[in-house]
């Protein structure tokens, strides 16, 4: 039987976590750290876009959900700042590592969260033929959403955010 949106998301959370536990392993500014780390923000920055445009998408168009979608989409947008903060910093440093484990210590709380409660919630609202055919969209945009991330598309835009904001005090 085909894998429902849940599955699906999940077996990328776990990668998730089994990637933060290595770059936790990792010393200085390495190349181990450099491509795990790089690993590990364009497939959780890919992960997000894909999630938002299938799962919390439908999620939007349901009342009862429709916070939770909004929770979960909002937490998307922190995390995206803490990548760029993290890019800013030199990957060598103390405060490189505090930040890093600030960000997976975010990061896991976000994953968690979606498991334990916008997961079951949703699964309870949408069909499960709805949730298979949201799993086949999401392995569909996920790739493309990866690219995107590997390019710096949606950081690039948050770091312009941050710059006119700082512009305007
Ligand atoms: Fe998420
Ligand atoms: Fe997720």
């Amino acid at each position: 039987m085909a894998q429902d949106i849940f599955d699906r998301l999940k077996e990328d959370h776990e990668k998730h976590r089994a990637l933060i536990d290595q770059i936790k392993q990792t010393t200085g500014d390495s190349e181990d750290r450099r491509r795990l780390f790089t690993q590990f923000k364009n497939d959780a920055m890919g992960h997000a876009a894909a999630e938002e445009e299938t799962l919390y998408a439908s999620m939007l168009k349901k009342s009862e959900i429709r916070q939770d979608a909004n929770h979960s989409v909002s937490e998307h947008a922190d995390l995206g700042m803490m990548f760029v903060e993290l890019d800013e910093i030199d990957m060598g440093s103390s405060g490189w590592l505090n930040k890093f484990n600030h960000l997976a210590e975010e990061y896991i709380h976000h994953i968690d969260e979606e498991e334990e409660e916008k997961f079951p919630k949703a699964k309870e609202e949408l069909d499960a033929a709805k949730a298979k055919a949201l799993a086949d969209e999401f392995d569909k945009r996920k790739p493309e959403e990866v690219e995107r991330a590997s390019e710096g598309a949606d950081l690039e835009e948050i770091k312009h955010m941050i710059k006119e904001e700082g512009g305007d005090k």
